[in-house]
């Protein structure tokens, strides 16, 4: 069953370009998304004030992007929160809110409770999950399946990317919904991924010695970006972290000099996202901070960036794409790269130490 895999999360990780095929299928139109099975009308969307995400682990990341993408093109503002904080803080939400759960199995308690939680204080509750008929799905007033299959290995992969183009498509929905002039290139950009995911896909596995070589002997590393990078790169720690057990951190580039820089020492491993072009500047000189201090860094840049291989040790270009969809690309060499050190390391990646697939207690 695992296709001949070693591991079902390589086979997972492989299987992302027909996961975001499937994901899209009949979903875009020309230049129109079509969701309206989700039964969600424009009059409910105009009478809401704010969105609530709420997630645990991958699919918390996987709301940060989303969180960007709804204020960016839509103007609501949007919380994001992990479950297991929602529901004992007294959160904001109310008949108003439109609540978004996020969750592959459907099963997770912390989740199912904010959704509960939520629905007891009158909002209406959109799900993004991958499990038809979990009990998220059924106590959800929406749903935005996500047609990744079954995910097996404990260390989501497809879950993930899938569930980023759900906040793609929903996004551009509601904005179709509402009225809003939404840029034009998303729609043929999404419907380009899978081809250029497979490509990344290809091209990291083929650059992979020494990808993960700076890993080696390192029990400390870090992941750097802005924007949507920072969130990707959230995304690539615990990823590194919950298969390796090396330990990572994630930063927002620009916080590093605020504290963090004291940790970056020689040959230190950093990869740096940095992809989103409004920021791009200020993200490498925040590179050039690191560098400063003799960190190794891999950076994530976009194809045809001549620039950044100056500032760095190494260069893995992705394809090119509007900067608002590169964490679909991104993401996958932060995959690939986790999955080898850690299995360089004899790591069993399919079954992490104290880790379960779907976590039914709170
Ligand atoms: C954790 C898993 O317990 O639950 C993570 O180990 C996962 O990999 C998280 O991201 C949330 O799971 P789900 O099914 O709600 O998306």
């Amino acid at each position: 069953e695992k296709d001949g895999y070693p591991h079902f999360m390589l086979k997972e990780i492989h299987e992302q370009p027909t996961a975001l095929r499937n994901t899209l299928k009949d979903r875009i139109i020309g230049d129109t998304v079509d969701l309206d099975n989700m039964n969600i009308t424009a009059d409910y969307l105009k009478d809401i004030k704010n969105i609530s995400i709420v997630a645990c682990g991958t699919a918390y990341n996987a709301g940060l992007v989303g969180k960007e993408l709804i204020e960016g093109l839509l103007r609501i503002p949007v919380e994001v929160s992990v479950a297991s904080e929602f529901r004992y803080r007294n959160p904001l939400v109310d008949d108003k809110t439109l609540v978004i759960v996020v969750s592959q199995s459907g099963e997770t308690a912390d989740t199912l409770a904010a959704l509960r939680e939520s629905k007891r204080r009158g909002s209406k509750v959109l799900a993004i999950t991958n499990v038809k008929g979990s009990s998220v799905a059924r106590e959800a007033d929406f749903i935005f399946q996500t047609i990744a299959g079954p995910e097996i290995a404990v260390a989501s992969t497809k879950a993930y990317s899938t569930m980023l183009l759900g906040f793609y498509l929903i996004t551009l929905y509601f904005g179709q919904l509402l009225g809003k002039e939404m840029p034009k290139e998303l729609y043929s950009g999404l419907k380009e991924l899978p081809i250029l995911a497979d490509k990344i896909i290809i091209e990291t596995e083929k650059q992979i010695e020494s990808l993960i070589k700076p890993f080696e002997g390192w029990g400390d590393s870090f992941f750097i970006g802005r924007g949507l990078d920072w969130h990707v790169a959230e995304e690539g720690s615990l990823k590194l972290k919950e298969i390796s057990y090396i330990h990572a951190e994630a930063y927002a580039a620009g916080e590093l000099k605020h504290g963090t820089l004291a940790l970056i020492e020689k040959d230190i491993p950093v990869i740096a996202l940095a992809t989103q072009k409004d920021v791009y500047e200020k993200t490498v000189s925040n590179i050039k901070e690191v560098k400063a201090r003799e960190g190794y860094v891999i950076a994530l840049a976009q194809e045809g960036d001549t620039e950044i291989g100056k500032s760095v040790d190494q260069v893995l270009a992705i394809p090119k794409v509007p900067s608002l969809l590169t964490p679909i690309l991104t993401v996958l060499p932060l995959q690939i790269i986790s999955y080898y050190v850690a299995t360089s390391r004899g790591c069993d990646v399919d079954k992490p130490r104290n880790l379960a697939k779907s976590v039914t207690v709170e």
